[in-house]
């Protein structure tokens, strides 16, 4: 990306950070206290758009697929899930501070970053070249040649513009605590770093309890928390966010297949939500996971470039066979087909809710000139909109309020809906545009007469005239998820 494109970029990104927060979306947490790094509240707008894309992810998960059921674990679990999962001791990441601005940084974070301007810059093989010797140098923790590979790359701290680096340490990303009153050893646990691991454990319940057979697929929703040392970027990286997984157990030997399916119907999941295909990318890994024989990103492309929103793993047995061994528990599965007993493998599919809100918003935002005017809208599909019709009465009086309160009545019980009679009728179309409200009905006197209204349409800004008896339909028609879910069959 040019210099000039990247500031125009960044200035979109601040945009639409003030935007999310002028119009209630997403707030700095606890912000009268001057906000908590890498920490975000949800406003009512925000609440009612996540709510409805962890419900679009829910039910394309459980309802459109029979063999895969749901799941709700606790965030503490015992801390040896944490040994046998590999996070103690290998979550972590290489951290590095610059001496004059003592700011501090991800190694593989700037080297991932001086790749991405070779990259824009037409020099694919040296960004390759970068990347690979980076992912070896990782592997094998030699972390001074990291170290090296910074200061001869001449990369410098963005704040002091000095490559003044100090040696580079591994940084466990995960939260502790302690359970009970005596603060010691034994009473540790974890604020868990991925909600993969409650639906590990429970692999066993719920097949039995479920009756499931294989493959069939576990899915959660649930908050994952990880010390990020850099946090930047809104609610990209965060330190408290929510992960939507699915683990899905198959044969061994058949997982690439369903790797390879599940990457397609992944993908085509973020199409039907309207994501322009051209925005998205996929990004097979070089550098595989301890668990992992093969793995992938689906990439959007944020204003800040292109970064993953979901991964697509082939884990191998690894995380059951590890718990089998650490807690003595077969973790074995009776497959009566083939008439064997084996540790089932696993495809898991694992996306942020946050990342989806954040892509969801970008993708959303626009702003445009009409006759000489500014205007800005958010052009959610009416399925994911917080809000999804603003009943206006165009005046306080002869009754309109009373009849657009009826209106609110008929409908409130199946579409989340907002009754509003101050200000002009412009401005409160205005107002709707800026949360993305697909529909405005304004009721006016000839409603009093014939029981139509006006409908006036977010993106066309366009109006006709219906009857209120259709209303219901209507709304039931543009706002169901079966617009979204019906691009997946
Ligand atoms: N169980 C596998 C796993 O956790 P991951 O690639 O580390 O894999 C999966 O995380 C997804 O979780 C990412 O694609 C991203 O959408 C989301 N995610 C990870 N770290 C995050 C963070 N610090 N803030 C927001 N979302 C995050």
């Amino acid at each position: 990306m040019a210099k000039k494109d990247q500031s125009q970029e960044n200035n979109l990104l601040k945009d639409i950070i003030a935007h999310a927060k002028e119009y209630g979306f997403v707030y700095p947490s606890s912000e009268i206290y001057d906000g908590l790094q890498a920490v975000y509240d949800y406003g009512p707008y925000g609440v009612e758009l996540k709510n409805n894309l962890k419900r679009v992810w829910w039910e394309s998960m459980t309802r459109l697929h029979e063999n895969i059921v749901g799941l709700d674990a606790a965030i503490f679990m015992h801390p040896t899930t944490w040994k046998a999962s590999g996070h103690v001791d290998s979550f972590n990441d290489p951290m590095v501070d610059n001496k004059d601005s003592k700011k501090r940084y991800r190694a593989d974070v700037l080297i991932e970053e001086k790749a991405a301007q070779y990259e824009n810059a037409g020099d694919i093989d040296r960004a390759k070249s970068l990347l690979s010797a980076m992912g070896k140098l990782m592997e094998a923790e030699d972390f001074a040649a990291l170290r090296e590979l910074l200061i001869n790359e001449e990369i410098s701290c963005p704040i002091s513009g000095t490559t003044n680096w100090t040696e580079i340490r591994q940084f466990n990303l995960m939260f502790s605590t302690q359970v009970g009153s005596v603060a010691d050893e034994s009473s540790t646990i974890y604020l868990r770093p991925e909600t993969a691991q409650g639906i590990f454990v429970n692999f066993l319940n719920v097949q039995k309890t479920a009756r499931m057979k294989i493959p069939f697929g576990i899915a959660q929703i649930g908050k994952a928390f990880r010390n990020e040392i850099v946090a930047r970027q809104f609610i990209f990286r965060m330190r408290e966010f929510e992960q939507m997984e699915m683990q899905y157990f198959v044969r061994p030997g058949s997982e690439l297949e369903w790797y390879k399916a599940w990457a397609s119907i992944r993908m085509k999941w973020h199409e039907a939500l309207g994501i322009p295909v051209e925005k998205l990318r996929r990004h097979d890994h070089e550098k595989l996971a301890h668990y992992a024989n093969a793995a992938l990103d689906i990439e959007y492309e944020f204003p800040f470039g292109y970064k993953e929103v979901e991964g697509i793993h082939s884990r191998t047995d690894f995380d059951l066979k590890s718990h089998q061994e650490y807690s003595r528990k077969k973790q074995q599965y009776f497959d009566p087909e083939i008439n064997q007993n084996y540790i089932p493998y696993v495809i898991e599919t694992s996306i942020g809710a946050d990342r989806l809100f954040l892509m969801t918003l970008c993708n959303a935002y626009v702003e445009e000139e009409v006759e000489g005017k500014q205007r800005t809208y958010l052009k959610f599909h009416p399925a994911l909109a917080p809000v999804k019709a603003a009943i206006l009465p165009l005046t306080k009086k002869d009754g309109l309020p009373e009849k657009a309160r009826e209106i609110v009545e008929e409908l409130k019980y199946d579409f989340n809906i907002i009754y509003e009679d101050a200000a002009s009728i412009g401005k409160r179309y205005t107002r709707q545009d800026l949360i993305g409200t697909p529909f405005c009905i304004a009721v006016d006197h000839q409603t009093l007469e014939d029981n139509t209204v006006t409908i006036r349409h977010r993106d066309t800004t366009e109006q006709e005239r219906l009857p209120i008896s259709e209303l219901h339909h209507k709304l039931g028609e543009a706002c169901s998820f079966r617009n979204i879910v019906k691009h997946l069959a």
